[in-house]
């Protein structure tokens, strides 16, 4: 007797499904007022991130109160850099930053490629917690696609240009591949160890995809994503489904039917109907709604929501915002989107 295979699988492995499944990226963070709370007892974002009982229990909180169709683990991209051997902390306002970072072959050297139940036992402690605690809900694992890691790990934190890490991009490709390549290898076997853990999905974060030309992109950026899901896809087999999420890919749209993944989560200003247009029948799509559109309250919200449900036709869809659900977000707007998508009929 095995209960129904939940929607949000369903949906991601290209499957009929009643309704498209809903859940946000960052759905666990500083909107929630419980999560707050909680990261205020932590101390440090760092030590939050390092202690299961607490990441299990901000992980919860979002599927408590919205009921999503899916949870993420609740950890950061920023984790596999610190295993890597970056010296890695949180400013509060600023975000992370790296005392170390990579400017030249020496710095690319120094990296370690660790295993990674031994360097962040927590987050796979994390995994194996929660898949007892969340029952039917899904869980996705994550790491950084390789380019969005090479950005935080060159540049030493967040920045408006990444002017370091576009000089050594454009300066010393043969660095720059070399330095990819080991986040490829370290984010390969974290991603593994998640999945193995208990991560039933798995999804791959390009936030600053939005950097890269075009030329670029396709040079550095997506080899360097497909190297993952191939190592990932030969360790884990055919059924864990794979994600990516890139910011600013409207440009290289023609080409993202080439990332090697079952899901494409894809930024709020690609209009959904045109991408399945370019994209095909068969790829399935995540997002899209506009995380801003969510300040202006629940009215707002739902008609957006409603937009692009009726854009994208109920099946193979997973709903989801277009990047990150930010801090001021109210409450209401994230009811009103669950609502919307709850009552949403063909
Ligand atoms: O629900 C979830 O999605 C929780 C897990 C999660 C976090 N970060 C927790 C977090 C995930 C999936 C991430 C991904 C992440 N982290 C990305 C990719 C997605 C994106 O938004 O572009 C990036 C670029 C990071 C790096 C990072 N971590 C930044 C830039 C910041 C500071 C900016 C900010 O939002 O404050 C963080 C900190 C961070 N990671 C917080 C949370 C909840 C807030 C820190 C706090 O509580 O003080």
């Amino acid at each position: 007797m095995s209960a129904e295979t939940p929607r949000f699988l369903k949906a991601c492995r290209g499957e009929t499904v009643d309704r498209a499944p809903v859940w946000m990226m960052r759905q666990a963070g500083r909107y929630l007022d419980e999560y707050r709370a909680v990261r205020e007892k932590a101390g440090s974002f760092l030590d939050l991130c390092r202690t299961p009982d607490l990441c299990v229990e901000v992980t919860m909180q979002p599927i408590r109160r919205f009921a999503f169709d899916a949870s993420i683990v609740f950890s950061d991209i920023m984790i596999p850099a610190d295993a890597m051997g970056a010296e890695v902390s949180f400013v509060p306002g600023k975000g992370p930053v790296i005392g170390n970072p990579i400017r030249d072959a020496a710095g690319v050297d120094a990296l370690i490629s660790p295993e990674p139940e031994a360097a962040c036992p927590y987050v796979f402690e994390t995994i194996r917690l929660l898949r007892i605690e969340l029952g039917e809900t899904p869980l996705i694992g994550f790491v950084a696609a390789p380019w969005t890691l090479y950005c935080y790990m060159v540049e030493g934190g967040g920045s408006k240009n990444y002017e370091e890490a576009m000089t050594m991009l454009h300066g010393n490709p043969e660095l720059a591949q070399r330095l990819l390549e080991k986040i490829v290898e370290y984010g390969a076997k974290h991603a593994i160890a998640e999945i193995k853990a208990g991560a039933q999905v798995l999804q791959l974060f390009d936030t600053w995809a939005v950097l890269l030309s075009h030329a670029d992109y396709l040079r550095f950026a997506l080899p360097a994503v497909n190297e993952v899901f191939r190592r990932v896809r030969a360790a884990v087999g055919p059924d864990v489904p794979f994600i990516y999420f890139a910011k600013g890919t409207s440009g290289v749209l023609p080409y993202l039917n080439q990332v090697e993944c079952d899901v494409l989560s894809i930024d709020w200003q690609l209009d959904i109907a045109r991408a399945r247009q370019e994209l095909g029948d068969d790829v399935v799509l995540q997002g899209n709604l506009d995380p801003l559109a969510l300040l202006a309250g629940p009215k707002p919200t739902a008609e957006h929501t409603q937009r692009i449900l009726d854009a994208a036709g109920g099946q193979k869809h997973v709903m989801n915002l277009g990047h990150g659900i930010l801090p001021k977000t109210p409450i209401a707007s994230v009811e009103a989107l669950c609502e919307t998508v709850r009552n949403w009929k063909a």
